[in-house]
């Protein structure tokens, strides 16, 4: 392959999940240190990075399709560097499969793109999906951009091992990056601008740590020290599993005025067998003691969560446990999938695979109540009185788009701008956002 002139553009792509944004957020840091900028919106980029996704097939396979669509009219095609889960998962199978793409990183490796650059640059197709000792963390530029709202990883992995969930293989052990770490990179995105930082991790909730004077902390002591940061508003994490909600963190929502009233806390399932053949370690009466012991810290906690209909040998009497569980919680939001089969899980060669029609006919039946739920949530914090942080313009002529503290979308029109704190009534609600007025 001939070589190419180092790219003056870059563009990336992140699929999935909040820690693919971060991490696209912190391949885009990288490439600029490198001297090269963002393509404009409508500018054909040097440089692609598809930083992707394999949760489920759909997600893995438009991959395929997006590297295609990246040939440009006159036949040339960019810089295409694949990074994210599918990278990690699938590799070889990419290289083989995709002969324009020239880099392929795992979700571990991506603070060596420069290198891969240089080797790429000099016609070499490279593939590093380690998962390096030295961690991505220890080497990646400071933080210097941030939105009103920002993201920060502070868990990778997991050891969980659900039957059916390709993450514990793409994203390798958990990993708790270290406090001083963490403070020190909140602080940089407050200095740039953050008001609202969400923790991250594929299991937030089981991070660990040592505070500044060497006692052990969970992710409850790293909230309540950020919450003393004085230029940050708000705390948020996600995502939690429930085994892992000490009492700690449930007092935290109590305790701490900076941390959100929302808990995401997926479930998956409201049958007791299928928990168990998906290896969730948590039954429904333990999750929902959980939420019980939550709602007593904070009463007027947001409970989200998500579902999993359709996994293999889940009897229709199954799926009617789940429905029952999502009328008892009243949940604020959720996300509901059709399972789907990964390469290499234990759930994929078991017995008992549900139909495609059953599947299509329960993710309806369970969005069609999750929707009911979430209409009921938003109608009954109508003529409340709360802080909505402004975080763009509507479309509307003086619109601003934000976010409640129970996370949900407010529109509203008047003086404000993005990055505010604005004092807003809520007066209409549709099931996905709610319009508010704003109060002087
Ligand atoms: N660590 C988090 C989220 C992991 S991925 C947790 O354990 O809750 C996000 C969601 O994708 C999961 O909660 C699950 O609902 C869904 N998911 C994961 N693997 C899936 C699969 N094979 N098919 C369908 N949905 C899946
Ligand atoms: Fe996947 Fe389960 Fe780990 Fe969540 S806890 S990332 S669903 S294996
Ligand atoms: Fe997808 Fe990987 Fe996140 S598989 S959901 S991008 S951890």
């Amino acid at each position: 392959m001939a070589t190419t002139p180092p790219p003056q553009t870059y563009r990336v792509k992140s699929f999935g999940c909040q820690m693919n944004v971060y991490d696209g957020e912190r391949m885009a840091e990288l490439l600029g240190e490198q001297g090269i900028r963002p393509a404009t919106e409508g500018e054909d980029a040097d440089l692609v990075v598809l930083n992707t996704c394999h949760i489920r097939e759909k997600a893995a396979e438009k991959v395929y399709s997006d590297i295609g669509r990246l040939k440009r009219d006159d036949g040339t095609v960019p810089l295409i560097a694949v990074a994210g889960c599918v990278a990690q998962a699938e590799g070889e199978e990419i290289m083989a499969r995709a002969p324009t793409v020239r880099m392929v990183v795992g979700p571990q490796a991506y603070h060596r793109l420069p290198e891969m650059l240089v080797e790429a640059q000099a016609g070499r197709r490279v593939t590093d999906t380690d998962m390096p000792a030295e961690t991505k963390f220890d080497v990646l530029p400071r933080r210097r951009r941030s939105g009103p709202t920002a993201f920060l990883t502070v868990q990778e992995g997991c050891d969980k091992f659900c039957t059916y969930c390709v993450v514990p293989y793409t994203r390798g052990a958990e990993i708790s990056r270290a406090y001083a770490d963490l403070i020190d990179e909140a602080q940089r995105l407050l200095e740039a601008g953050a008001k609202e930082i969400t923790l991250l991790g594929q299991n937030v909730n089981a991070w660990s740590g040592e505070d500044g004077k060497g006692r052990p902390v969970g992710l409850d002591g790293l909230i309540r020290d950020l919450a003393a940061l004085p230029d940050l508003a708000r705390i948020r994490y996600t995502t939690s599993h429930p085994n892992d909600m000490t009492e700690g963190l449930i007092a935290a929502h109590g305790e701490v005025a900076k941390l959100m009233p929302f808990l995401h806390l997926p479930v998956q399932s409201g049958s007791d067998r299928v928990l168990k053949a998906m290896n969730r370690s948590h039954s429904v009466a333990s999750y929902l003691a959980v939420l019980d012991r939550a709602r007593t810290a904070r009463p007027d906690i947001a409970l989200s969560g998500d579902f999993i209909v359709g996994f293999p040998g889940e009897s229709d009497a199954e799926f009617e446990e789940t429905l029952s569980l999502v009328e008892s919680v009243g949940y604020a939001q959720c996300f509901s999938f059709k399972y789907s089969a990964r390469p290499g899980t234990p759930a994929a060669t078991m017995d008992g695979h549900v139909a495609p029609e059953v599947m299509d006919e329960r993710l309806r039946r369970l969005q069609a109540t999750l929707g009911r739920s979430q209409l009921a949530f938003n109608r009954a914090s109508l003529g409340k009185t709360c802080e909505v942080l402004v975080e763009r313009k509507g479309k509307l002529p003086g619109q601003w788009l934000g976010k409640s503290p129970w996370l949900q979308s407010v529109h509203f029109t008047g003086e404000a701008a993005v990055g505010d704190l604005v004092r807003v009534e809520l007066v209409e609600a549709g099931p996905n956002s709610i319009a508010g007025r704003l109060v002087q």
